[in-house]
């Protein structure tokens, strides 16, 4: 073959869990097709991990349970961080670099958190070191290469993303089956698409850490987790999809990263948006990160955004691009433009507001919205949806309001929560158009 070179890419991969394997079962069973794609070998020199697994085949590679092992023996050129979790993972990986290794990881929380800095730490490094993280955001996916190589000729506009296959699979199963939140977390449980402990994914943090990373790609901006407005999806109910179902929505738990003329608004939440949008039909734990670029126009990527092999599929892709010297250099903050306060952002917002079933209350609320210059696309009152408490007749009016600030918005509610009429806490999530 023209320019083989039968010097191996020597790995070493810490961690053994589920995107290990993975990676060890597409390095070994597509061994000669990957070194064609890299012009030369790629092997597994070393492996650590807590423990060992005499049951996997680790294809002759060394194993240990000490990570320094992978650094520190001179035998790999490129660490696999595949352990997860932030202190021992930053460790690994300043030393790896420091070390003149190159890395690939999959860890979106260090990098959400150190990323600067790391990437940094490999662009002062002499010899070619690089720092790849596709498996990082997305699963599957090639949304980093897609930002850093394929659209760069592009001013991005804005991205919208269903970066959470967690969180999308529950919203998917209370829109579905009208399951309750509990319900669908249970169900997510048990098929294993959510931890014993779902906080990260269901309190936004992951898609945050994600978000972060890819609004730096497409902005150009620091990588700042701090920075991410984060809202999960605990407090979304059945009422809620029904309503926005009727109203013509589905509800996603976007990441939403936007380039404005003030600054650059990055934010989680969940969304209302039109049952015909492309994000609107990604169900289940697929992933979709919808991008706009000025000359490109929309691109939706779709795809698995967790799992054994689709997560692999992205590690591998990495090391190929490693062993080909083709990687790219990430640099994040060349662009100073400063992340919007959550206050500044604006969009629609949909209002569910519990109010007595008296007459008047509907034009009180109004009344209430329209003193803030907020308008009233839609509006919702149904007879079913009267509830009767205690001897109390009250029913939720809902409303689609026009674009507005959030802080304009927060105004307006404090002001419709002192309304007499209005006898519980009003319910706000965002709706968005992307387009
Ligand atoms: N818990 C993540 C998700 C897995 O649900 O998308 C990949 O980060």
């Amino acid at each position: 073959m023209d320019n083989f070179d039968l010097t191996p890419l020597r790995v070493g991969i810490a961690g053994l869990g589920t995107v290990a394997r993975g990676v060890l079962n597409i390095l070994l069973t597509r061994k000669d097709e990957i070194a064609r794609h890299a012009g030369r070998p790629i092997t597994v020199a070393r492996v650590a991990n807590r423990t060992a697994y005499p049951e996997i085949d680790l294809g002759g590679a060394r194993f240990s349970t000490s990570l320094s092992d992978l650094t520190d023996r001179g035998d790999v050129d490129v660490v696999v961080e595949l352990i997860g979790g932030e202190d021992a993972a930053l460790k690994l990986v300043t030393r790896s670099l420091s070390q003149g290794l190159s890395v690939v990881t999959a860890n979106k929380a260090l990098l959400a958190r150190h990323g600067n800095a790391l990437f940094e730490q490999a662009r002062q490094q002499e010899g070619g070191v690089v720092l790849a993280f596709e498996a990082a955001v997305a699963g599957s996916i090639p949304i980093i290469s897609s930002l850093t190589r394929s659209l760069v000729a592009n001013d991005i506009e804005w991205l919208a993303g269903i970066i959470n296959g967690t969180s999308n699979f529950i919203l998917t199963a209370m829109a579905e089956r009208g399951e309750a939140f509990e319900d669908a977390l249970a169900e997510a449980q048990a098929l294993g698409y959510a931890e014993a402990d779902p906080t990260f994914d269901v309190e936004g943090i992951d898609a945050a850490h994600k978000l972060t990373l890819l609004a730096a790609l497409a902005f150009d901006t620091a990588v700042d987790f701090d920075g991410v407005y984060t809202e999960g999806i605990t407090g979304i109910t059945p009422e809620d999809i029904g309503y926005a179902d009727e109203l013509g929505y589905r509800i996603r738990h976007l990441g939403i990263a936007r380039r404005t003329g003030e600054g650059v608004e990055v934010r989680v939440h969940p969304t209302l948006i039109s049952k015909e949008s492309m994000l609107a039909n990604v169900n289940g734990v697929m992933n979709a990160v919808l991008v706009m670029g000025h000359a490109s126009g929309p691109i939706l990527h779709c795809g698995a955004g967790a799992g054994e092999l689709p997560t692999a599929s992205s590690v591998v892709a990495d090391l190929v691009a490693v062993a080909r010297g083709d990687a790219v250099h990430v640099r994040t903050g060349g662009n100073h433009t400063p992340i919007l306060d959550m206050h500044q952002v604006e969009s629609a917002c949909y209002l569910r507001i519990p109010c007595l079933d008296q007459p008047g209350v509907f034009a009180r609320v109004a009344t209430a919205l329209s003193e803030h210059d907020i308008s009233i696309e839609a509006a919702i009152q149904r007879e079913s949806a009267i509830h009767s408490d205690s001897g109390v007749s009250w029913v939720p009016i809902v409303i689609v309001t026009h674009r507005v600030s959030e802080g304009v918005m927060d105004t307006a509610i404090e002001a419709l929560q002192r309304v007499d009429a209005v006898i519980g806490d009003i319910k706000r999530l965002r709706v968005e158009h992307l387009s």
